[in-house]
């Protein structure tokens, strides 16, 4: 077995490599120092995979990793491996997963379809909506993140683990048994895309330490909503936990007010301080 990776995943494709006892094949991103002058993207693998069984990691976000992405199987592909299982960290589009209104593309099965091309099983993680996996024909599974994000709290000084809103208490629960912490839950009301409120809620967390835990954090409304009521309440230190930090707009201004945000390496960022690499490792193993 051997990994590829594409340049939005490097540094958990060589994570797998180690936790797979893969060697980690490079490749380079650039043909030109500082890239084509279009800003198109070329790819070109640097190590022999004929006959291999390739694992392929690329997040699809942002948008010209997916084109990358593409670009990096049809590579592979020629290389003549024996099988390609692509790992896709996060899912990029992977959220518009119904027409929700007339005339809209449907998205994440408009990725599903393009992305399958050339490869014989699909990996993925902390999906919106689990059904999305049906998209794609070949093999596809959904691989849990939320004990990746358990061990790293494990040993945290952490009173409590808390889902912002009922939707994350099921990956609450996973962390608190991987962290061996107590669970709660706050209750979130959301007004519109961009707004959402907290009702005011008796939660014991005055003087405690706590994380909040999500699956994905955006805008980082609903952790910085949900911190602000915390400290309110007299927290005295809170985390912000989530397997995929996207940090869009002006998140990072919203969540100063938490003492701590973490994610995994889905997407790499400042906030990156743990790895899925070995909840990807053992998905791919059971599948030989
Ligand atoms: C909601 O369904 C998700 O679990 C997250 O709570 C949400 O996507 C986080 O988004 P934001 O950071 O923009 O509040």
């Amino acid at each position: 077995m051997k990994v590829v990776a594409g340049s939005a995943s490097v540094a958990l494709g060589r994570g797998l490599g180690k936790a797979l006892g893969a060697p980690f094949v490079e490749t380079a991103y650039e043909k030109h120092p500082g890239g084509f002058p279009d800003g198109e993207r070329y790819v070109r693998v640097l190590g022999d995979v004929a006959g291999d069984d390739v694992v392929l990691v690329q997040t699809t976000h942002p948008d010209p990793k997916i084109i990358e992405l593409l670009l990096l199987v049809d590579a592979v592909r020629d290389l003549k491996p024996k099988r390609i299982s692509l790992v896709i960290p996060y899912f990029g589009y992977g959220r518009q997963d119904q027409r929700f209104e007339q005339g809209e593309a449907l998205s994440a099965r408009v990725l599903a379809n393009h992305l399958q091309m050339g490869v014989d099983e699909v990996f993925t993680m902390g999906l919106h909506n689990p059904e999305v996996v049906k998209f794609f024909d070949v093999p596809a599974r959904e691989v849990s993140g939320m004990p990746a994000v358990g061990r790293y709290l494990k040993d945290r000084d952490i009173d409590f683990v808390l889902a912002p809103d009922d939707g994350a208490v099921r990956h609450v629960k996973e962390v608190a048994e991987t962290a061996g912490k107590p669970w709660d839950a706050l209750q979130k009301t959301r007004l519109d895309s961009y707004t959402v409120k907290f009702e005011p809620k008796r939660l014991d967390v005055r003087g405690k330490r706590v994380a909040i835990v999500d699956d994905v954090i955006s805008t980082g409304g609903t952790v910085a909503l949900a911190a602000k009521e915390l400290k309110a309440q007299g927290a005295r230190h809170v985390l912000a936990a989530a397997v995929h930090g996207l940090f869009t707009a002006n998140a990072w201004d919203k969540l100063a007010v938490c003492d701590e945000v973490a994610a995994s390496d889905t997407i790499p960022s400042r906030a990156t301080k743990f790895s899925v690499a070995p909840e990807f490792a053992a998905a791919i193993r059971t599948t030989r």
